[in-house]
């Protein structure tokens, strides 16, 4: 519990640990908090610009392997209250939090900080995070937080309108793909895990990252980023600002995704820097696949002229290597890549 950022950050400069080497850390450039990343309006996807908006969701899935969605049907009201109840949690005593903490590698619903190996990490970072799965909710909601006292109630909610989304962008993506309608919506997408990322603000964020550069291992991610700045994308080797939109959905691409479409959607890579003023809560949904799910190339997409650039494997497998690889994007693929 000690080691949580959120319990000694307030007294103490920015320990040697946590400083990152020159080549890797953020350093004192101006990143741009551009509008580059695009900010796609769902509202329009049910009438005639359905075409339109799966245009842009594919769009900026290969460009960016990340954008933004507005008018997306989830209610600000239940997206306040997540964001404050995540927050809230982050807030209670140390007492209350004290049973959920744990530096055990496959405790499903834990409290934790920097990575999910703080022993091995070769830099840590500044973040804190609580990790839960959210599906099947009947079984999962057992064994979440039980304070803040609404945050069951809340987060189920959330958990299911998050999914709701997640799978209504799919269908996009497959539309847009050409794949068949549901293509993702079984056991490609039926893992829902959710992780909430708290960075107190930070003595030098010169030097550190709240989450180093990496590529999401799940099929999509959805973002709920908050009014603090922090996420970057790397695009064409330069890092990008994601501007926080009120309201808004961040979304990415994750490594499954690459995988499934063959690489004509990209798995963009992206960190978090830190600020020195005010705490950043974010929350990620990762649809994933199930443990035992094979994932491979979709073979519709696989023209005459093309070979798959992966095999087929478990997304356990893949898992088990991403771990073992410390999330390093490159290497996560590498010993499911089909060469020539
Ligand atoms: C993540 C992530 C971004 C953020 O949790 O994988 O990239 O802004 N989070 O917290
Ligand atoms: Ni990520």
């Amino acid at each position: 519990m000690e080691k949580l950022v959120s319990s000694w950050f307030n007294n103490k400069t920015l320990p040697q640990s946590y400083i990152f080497p020159p080549e890797t850390r953020p350093g004192n450039h101006i990143i741009p908090r551009s509008n580059a990343i695009p900010v796609i309006d769902l509202g329009n996807a049910s009438a005639h610009d359905r075409t339109l908006v799966v245009q842009q969701i594919l769009k900026a899935s290969q460009e960016f392997g990340f954008f933004q969605v507005i008018n997306h049907g989830v209610s600000e009201d239940l997206m306040n209250d997540t964001m404050n109840v995540f927050k809230e949690f982050f807030e209670l005593p140390a007492e209350d939090k004290a049973d959920l903490y744990s530096e055990e590698f496959n405790r499903p619903c834990k409290l934790y900080t920097s990575s999910a190996n703080y022993d091995g990490d070769k830099v840590h970072l500044w973040r804190d995070s609580l990790r839960h799965p959210c599906h099947p909710l009947e079984e999962c909601i057992k064994i979440w937080p039980q304070k803040p006292t609404r945050y069951r109630e809340i987060v189920a909610a959330y958990s299911i309108e998050a999914k709701k989304l997640g799978s209504r962008i799919l269908d996009l993506i497959s539309e847009g793909l050409g794949l068949d309608l549901g293509y993702f919506g079984d056991k490609l997408s039926e893992s829902v895990v959710v992780s909430v990322n708290h960075y107190p603000p930070c003595p030098d964020p010169s030097l550190t990252l709240g989450i180093a550069k990496h590529c999401d291992p799940s099929l999509l991610t959805i973002l709920l980023q908050g009014d603090v700045f922090g996420l970057q994308v790397l695009n064409d080797g330069k890092w990008i600002g994601v501007e926080p939109l009120h309201n808004a959905f961040v979304v990415n691409i994750g490594h499954q995704l690459e995988v499934v479409s063959n690489n004509r959607l990209k798995g963009a890579e992206h960190r978090v820097v830190t600020n020195s003023t005010v705490a950043r809560t974010t929350a990620a949904i990762f649809l994933n696949p199930s443990q035992d799910c094979i994932v491979e190339p979709a073979k519709s997409l696989i023209r005459a002229d093309e070979s798959p650039a992966y095999r087929a494997f478990k997304f356990k497998e893949f898992l088990y290597n991403y771990v073992t690889m410390g999330g390093n994007s490159e290497k996560s693929l590498e010993p499911f890549k089909l060469h020539g």
